[in-house]
């Protein structure tokens, strides 16, 4: 008799649920779909030579270290620079207030793990990034969205909900947040606002998750003054990754706080994994001392601006009006809007299918059962001719769904 697996779960795997994208990436591994839904990196811009000349310089000059256990909390000297790379930029850091994660993924499942209890509500953006909802669903957190406009989250709305909840004696007390070029809108939080939101989680006591893996790859201005430097009452928790700017193979961000915090991940960490790669540590320390990682994002940024640009122009070319979209000035993301009058997303998807065009339904990325007139493209895996006729294909769908539409109006 086989085993009936469901009965062996613990209980609180209920809140452990898979989430759309990945179905999406078997998608992006056939090679006859051009697809916008998964947001990895450009496989094509990985520095294949440059990390294995590095990999073998360290394994033979550093492989005492690199290849033995490292400390929970992560290598001194990437902790170090890190540190002093976040003082730099005006983010008060130091090597003890940080620890390093398997990319900010973990750091999101920690924070989870030590903020979270069943049934509380945490605030995210209305629409928010899958991975990080599911991170806090996962302890049984009940994510709640703020709406955003092109400036990113609204005070407002966000006060609103803060009140809703306490008067229901459900005291919010995290906002996580994807301020620069956001998963999955491409929106960044303008600098007002955030001062805005500051102000406003400060009233209410709440404290913020601000998550970074985009900021480093802007396309046009430099971002604005994080949370975490604006921040005067150490109530920011920041996570950054070198999975976007350098490679996410090996599995590195990190999260910085303040010290009873960081402790108390750094004992969640140790039952989870002990320690992050030792070598994907140096290597990453190895890397960001030596400017490499910098030069690479320069690069990097060249060449997603490349691809932006090319997504935003065939958009422009090809959707018909009513089809609006975000014009991101960094990161991997557009957020496409459809007409109320169209067909949702996920149906939209289906004919996207039909002839080999991938992209992400809105639906999956909404706490308050929004985004059924939404959706996500992604443009940095496809080449830039891909990017051109896979729009190409999907304004033609859309000039098609609009024709359907106004024949189905004039037939009234
Ligand atoms: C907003 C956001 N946060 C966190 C992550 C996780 O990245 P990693 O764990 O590779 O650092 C991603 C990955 O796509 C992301 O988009």
């Amino acid at each position: 008799m086989g085993i009936e697996w469901k009965d062996y779960f613990a209980r609180r795997t209920k809140n452990i649920t898979g989430s759309q994208i990945r179905h999406f990436f078997a998608l992006t591994e056939r090679p006859d779909v051009i697809s916008f839904a998964g947001g990895f990196p450009g496989n094509d811009y990985f520095p294949f030579e440059d990390i294995s000349n590095s990999l073998a310089h360290l394994v033979r000059e550093d492989g005492r270290q690199a290849l033995q256990y490292s400390p929970t909390e992560g290598n001194y000297e990437l902790r170090k620079f890190l540190g002093e790379k976040m003082s730099r930029d005006g983010k008060l850091c130091g090597a003890d207030n940080l620890i390093i994660t398997d990319g900010s993924q973990q750091g999101l499942d920690l924070l989870g793990r030590v903020l979270i209890n069943s049934g509380d509500p945490v605030l995210v953006e209305e629409p928010a990034y899958i991975g990080g909802m599911s991170a806090f669903k996962s302890y049984g957190g009940i994510t709640v969205g703020i709406d955003m406009d092109c400036e990113g989250p609204i005070p407002a709305s966000m006060e609103q909900t803060i009140n809703k909840y306490s008067k229901a004696g459900k005291q919010p007390k995290v906002f996580y947040t994807v301020p620069n070029f956001q998963n999955p809108t491409g929106i960044t939080t303008s600098l007002k606002r955030r001062y805005e939101i500051l102000a406003t989680v400060s009233r209410y006591n709440l404290i913020i998750i601000e998550d970074n893996p985009y900021g480093d790859l802007c396309y046009e201005e430099d971002t604005p003054l994080s949370y975490k430097a604006l921040d005067r009452e150490d109530r920011v928790l920041y996570l950054g990754s070198y999975s976007k700017v350098l490679i996410p193979g090996i599995r590195i961000g990190w999260l910085a706080g303040p010290g009873p915090l960081i402790e108390k991940v750094t004992m969640a960490k140790q039952t989870a994994d002990l320690c992050s790669s030792s070598l994907g540590q140096q290597l990453a320390c190895r890397l960001s001392r030596e400017g490499y990682v910098d030069r690479h994002i320069s690069r990097l940024r060249k060449a997603y601006r490349q691809k932006r640009d090319a997504m935003i122009c065939s958009m422009e070319q090809h959707f018909p009006a009513g089809v609006t979209f975000t014009r991101p000035g960094g990161g991997f993301f557009i957020w496409v809007n459809f007409p109320a009058y169209y067909p949702s997303s996920s149906e939209l998807l289906d004919l996207a299918l039909q002839q080999n065009v991938a992209f992400v339904h809105g639906e999956g990325f909404s706490s308050n059962g929004g985004g059924r007139h939404s959706a996500r493209f992604s443009f940095s895996q496809p080449c830039i001719e891909d990017i051109v006729s896979g729009i190409r294909i999907l304004g033609d769908i859309f000039w098609e769904v609009e024709a359907n539409c106004s024949v189905r109006v004039a037939d009234h």
